[in-house]
């Protein structure tokens, strides 16, 4: 016991570390149904709570990786981006969306930097490469430079390029689970606009139950929506939900339009949301 704690006072500075992963879903920092149009509030008031987060205790690390929510999906489906360059008709639309995420990505930053927090933009093809729509190549070095230096590197899911296909769209949780891999973080934590992992859909389901726990045995309905691919799309986020959640500390999805959720999601505080026991 006695020699616990002496380890632990006598641990370098460097393994006194807290890590936090966080992903800012495009549903939050955007109006989804807008296309083009910044949630500013929304966006302030989890700055602010990233800030208060980091502000808390010394040694503590947080990685932010944004979404796309109305300045992505919006033209990458109008484009079909995600299947590949196939003709010049999509060329226009690669550089708008790559256009408009940098503006999005400019007032997430600028949002962070105004609760005091020294975040910096990482583009997404500084840490992954892609080929055939699958992350081909990694590189954390610019991750690890800006850790070290106590700045909080913002990356997001971004139209890149693509050494097979031309381009595509990577996804913030492409993101998300490289990282998570790479830094094992203390907490991770999704911010989306509904209050956690629904048993069925809560859109179209009233009787949608939140999952305070969700473990690979949870049941999740998807019956309730017609769309056959629902259940592949839906099974494709668990799986990454369960690995990102194996790659870390602690793994919660929360209501980041809910004041207060993200910071007590970080902080370990039990909060309104569904933790994901891998
Ligand atoms: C999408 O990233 C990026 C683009 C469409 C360009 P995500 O898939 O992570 O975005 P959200 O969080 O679902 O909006």
């Amino acid at each position: 016991m006695h020699d616990n704690i002496a380890a632990a006072r006598m641990r370098p500075e460097s393994t006194m570390t807290e890590t936090a992963l966080v992903k800012l879903g495009g549903s939050v920092i955007t109006w989804k149904d807008r296309v083009t149009t910044f949630s500013r509030k929304g966006t302030d008031a989890l700055s602010g709570e990233i800030s208060r987060y980091l502000g808390a205790s010394p040694g503590r690390r947080v990685v932010v990786v944004h979404g796309g929510g109305s300045f992505g999906h919006v033209k990458a489906k109008r484009y079909s981006l995600s299947e590949g360059m196939r003709d010049s008709s999509q060329v226009p639309g690669f550089a708008e969306v790559r256009n408009d995420m940098r503006k999005l990505n400019l007032m997430v930053v600028t949002s962070l930097l105004g609760r005091g927090v020294s975040a910096v933009s990482i583009p997404a093809e500084g840490i992954l490469g892609v080929s055939g729509a699958h992350v081909s190549s990694e590189d954390f070095s610019l991750v690890d430079m800006a850790l070290e230096k106590n700045f909080v590197p913002v990356t997001f899911g971004d139209a890149v390029f693509d050494a097979a296909l031309g381009f595509t769209i990577l996804s913030g949780d492409k993101l998300m689970l490289a990282l998570s891999r790479h830094l094992h973080p203390d907490v991770s934590v999704f911010c989306t606009d509904v209050d956690g992992v629904f048993d069925s859909n809560p859109a179209v389901d009233r009787e949608a139950h939140l999952i305070r726990h969700l473990t690979p045995s949870s049941t999740i309905s998807t019956s309730s929506s017609s769309r056959a691919d629902v259940t592949g799309e839906m099974a494709g986020k668990l799986a990454v939900l369960f690995e990102i959640g194996r790659n870390s500390g602690r793994t919660a999805v929360i209501n980041g339009r809910v004041k207060g959720r993200l910071l007590s999601a970080l902080s370990g505080r039990t909060t309104v949301g569904t933790e994901v026991l891998p």
